[in-house]
């Protein structure tokens, strides 16, 4: 069945339209459009996904009454919750507004500092809690702006939890020599102590899933790049993704592969999900080398690339090598996705 839902976004008029499948929930078959609808309890009843059916036939409500508007005047159209409407026939919505595919509007707000620690070594994690009822949205792999009024320039940090949680994670890498990062640890563990709000920007990045993929994914992080691919794990993970994923983590020390279990228990967990830690063990090894490492190893297992999608976050270097040697190998250069390529040239 086909779903066309309306809407006008700064009076500008929309149209989406996409399939639905027998016994799929309207948001459902529209998320896996990549088509965000509001959506907050999922449950019929906060009323966010409110739409009007100009047309077709729905099943609505925990009852799953039918609603027809079938042959209606529009000025008869029925007021139905998205997240509980499951459509008999093709039909018709108008929604307030929604965004397409890769769109979200980017919201300022206040988040409390629900903690700072470290998880290992040098690495914290920090955990801002958002608002009640004002979850701004964002992918999984998108990341936020930290704005501390101490500091000229906001700070940038992936997001490590999943979309559609109400506290946001962070891991931050804050060596000795690491001075800005240090600064922002130190600023965030007096906002902790002190219970004063801290200034948030989000969401940013275009290397994030904006619909759940149908094709299997290569995930190569180093360092903190972790936590980008922890959020897209986990939500692949909330909606029961059975395509093979594959994780592969480089370090450059034992102590900076910081959730080492936790990928281990993916891993354990689930028979699509693969893991292979690679420490680097810099001393000794030329740079290139260690760039090269993530790279070789995901070419040593998989050899043939055309049909995946690869994400790969860590330094400039790094990325670009990655994408050198994975092109060269067969993958679509639009199926490689990094936020570096976005910000940074090769020179
Ligand atoms: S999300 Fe709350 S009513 Fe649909």
């Amino acid at each position: 069945m086909q779903v066309e839902i309306v809407s006008s976004i700064d009076n500008e008029p929309r149209r989406y339209q996409f399939d639905c499948m027998p016994g799929d929930a309207v948001y459902e078959a529209a998320e896996r459009a990549g088509i965000r609808l509001p959506l907050s309890c999922k449950n019929g009843v906060c009323h966010i996904c409110r739409a009007k059916l100009l047309s077709g036939k729905v099943m609505s409500g925990n009852q799953r009454q039918v609603v027809d508007v079938t042959g209606l005047e529009d000025a008869d159209s029925k007021e139905i919750m998205l997240c509980k409407a499951w459509p008999e026939t093709s039909c018709v919505f108008e929604v307030r507004n929604i965004y397409a595919p890769g769109e979200l509007p980017v919201k300022n707000i206040a988040c409390q500092v629900l903690k700072v620690e470290v998880i290992k070594g040098y690495v914290y994690q920090v955990d801002l809690q958002l608002p009640a009822g004002k979850t701004p949205e964002h992918f999984a792999g998108q990341y936020l702006a930290l704005d501390l009024p101490e500091r000229e320039e906001p700070a940038f940090f992936s997001i490590a939890s999943r979309p559609g949680l109400r506290t946001i994670t962070l891991h931050i890498q804050a060596d000795p020599h690491l001075e800005s990062a240090r600064e922002v640890i130190q600023l965030l563990s007096s906002a902790f102590t002190e219970k004063t709000v801290v200034s948030v920007s989000l969401p940013y990045g275009e290397a994030c899933l904006v619909k759940i993929p149908d094709q299997p994914l290569i995930l190569m992080a180093a360092g903190t790049g972790f936590a980008q691919m922890k959020s897209i794990i986990e939500y692949l993970i909330s909606q029961s993704y059975s395509r093979p994923v594959s994780l592969y983590w480089g370090v450059r020390k034992q102590d900076d592969m910081y959730l080492q279990d936790l990928a281990q228990e993916w891993s354990n967990l689930h028979a699509n999900f693969h893991f292979k830690p690679l420490i680097a063990d810099i001393e000794g090894i030329k740079d290139n080398a260690h760039h090269n490492q993530l790279s070789d190893a995901v070419l040593e297992d998989h050899p043939k690339l055309e049909n995946s999608m690869v994400f790969v976050s860590g330094s400039p270097k790094l990325v670009f090598s990655a994408m050198d040697a994975l092109t060269e190998a067969g993958l679509p250069e639009a199926q490689f996705y990094s936020d570096v390529l976005a910000y940074a040239s090769r020179d």
